[in-house]
């Protein structure tokens, strides 16, 4: 038997497995560390996300696996890949993962919109405008507290896979996840030179003479970045990049210290541009036209906070930061949101385990199309 323990509730869940009569205990810890693993494939890097020391992660996955008599990593040298044993463990581990998610925002809802917490995640960019929005939603809804992160894409990409918070505010949503996802305002990315450039002064620049230009580039990760390679890379000019900074404050800092050139989000450099310290010249094909998605993984439960909090944005962000609205507002749901699993050949034919609640009465099976989320 497996249990689980609720942190909240101290309720426990106990899973059969079909073929073993002794007792397992697995933790959500173990289980969360597992999915975290098992994304990045490293260790290391599922320690940073977790901000837990390596080892303790590689005791969380140790004791894992003692608990399931199964190895669910297999480890040559550098290289970690999925037993075939991890792979099905990753399936229930997600089903188990998404459903106290579903608890938690079911409890949420409870409380209506009266209290209770909403945590958002937003591109580091969207920082610029996240807090004004912010602060009418707290108005609206006084008992509501808030936890912001703030991050890059790439980080932004792990907390939907993993389904860690409620929502999630970023330029584009990834390819490789179902989403539902809805473009709320625009997102021009602008060429940025200090106001004494050269540039400043000229109508219609051609692109390619950005090809003498040094560009500085976020970090990798970032989505701004992502945006600024594409676009050059579709007009075939070659970018020669100079320094990498991992902040739209520091870039327009080095910008303007005559480090090199810089694109980012018209959002990061409304005050440079209004006090003088920074230019947008007149180049063709600028600027870069995005979009800001409000996102979170296709089927999610959302509490009655969080629901009002996406159809805020939705319906009123565009108007409140006087933006153009996106041009999906509508229909909310992102083409991505039709993606089909690429792992679904993992999911095994029939379950290994039956799960039982706290009364013991049987868990229904997740539905076939709630798998792989
Ligand atoms: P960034 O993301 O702040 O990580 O560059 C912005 C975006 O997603 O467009």
């Amino acid at each position: 038997m497996i249990r689980i323990k609720f942190p909240y509730t101290n309720d426990t869940f106990h899973i059969l497995p079909l073929n073993q009569s002794s007792p397992m205990h697995v933790t959500l810890r173990q289980l969360e560390a597992f999915i975290t693993v098992a994304r990045h494939l490293s260790f290391t890097r599922a320690a940073e996300e977790m901000n837990l020391t390596q080892p303790a992660v590689s005791m969380q996955i140790k004791q894992l696996e003692n608990q399931l008599g199964q190895p669910l990593f297999d480890i040559k040298g550098k290289k970690i890949h999925l037993t075939e044993a991890g792979r099905d463990v990753r399936h229930y581990a997600r089903s188990i993962l998404q459903k106290i998610d579903d608890m938690k925002a079911g409890l949420q809802s409870l409380a209506g919109l009266e209290r209770g917490n909403l945590s958002i995640s937003v591109a580091t960019t969207a920082h610029y405008f996240a807090p004004k929005l912010l602060s009418i939603f707290c108005q609206r809804y006084p008992g509501v507290n808030v936890k912001l992160d703030v991050t890059n894409r790439e980080s932004l990409i792990s907390q939907l896979e993993n389904n860690t918070v409620d929502m999630i505010i970023m330029g584009r949503p990834p390819e490789d996840i179902t989403v539902e996802a809805g473009a709320f305002m625009e997102n021009p990315l602008v060429l940025i030179t200090p106001s004494s450039h050269a540039f400043t002064r000229e109508k219609s620049i051609q692109l390619n003479r950005l090809e003498t230009e040094v560009f500085l580039v976020r970090e990798k990760g970032s989505g701004t970045r992502k945006a600024m390679e594409m676009f050059f890379n579709q007009h075939g000019i070659r970018m020669t990049t100079g320094m990498e900074v991992s902040s739209d404050e520091a870039i327009k800092h080095s910008v303007q210290a005559g480090l090199g050139l810089g694109i980012m989000s018209r959002d990061a450099v409304h005050n440079e541009l209004q006090l003088g310290l920074l230019s947008v010249p007149d180049v063709l094909h600028f600027p870069i036209m995005r979009h800001w998605y409000v996102m979170h993984r296709k089927g999610k439960r959302l509490s009655a906070i969080a629901q009002a909090f996406k159809d805020f944005l939705l319906q009123e962000a565009a108007t409140i930061l006087n933006k153009k609205p996106g041009p999906d507002t509508l229909k909310k749901i992102h083409p991505a949101a039709t993606n089909t699993p690429t792992d679904d050949k993992y999911a095994p034919a029939k379950p290994h385990y039956a799960l039982t609640g706290p009364d013991g009465k049987p868990i229904p099976p997740v539905p076939r199309k709630l798998r792989h989320p």
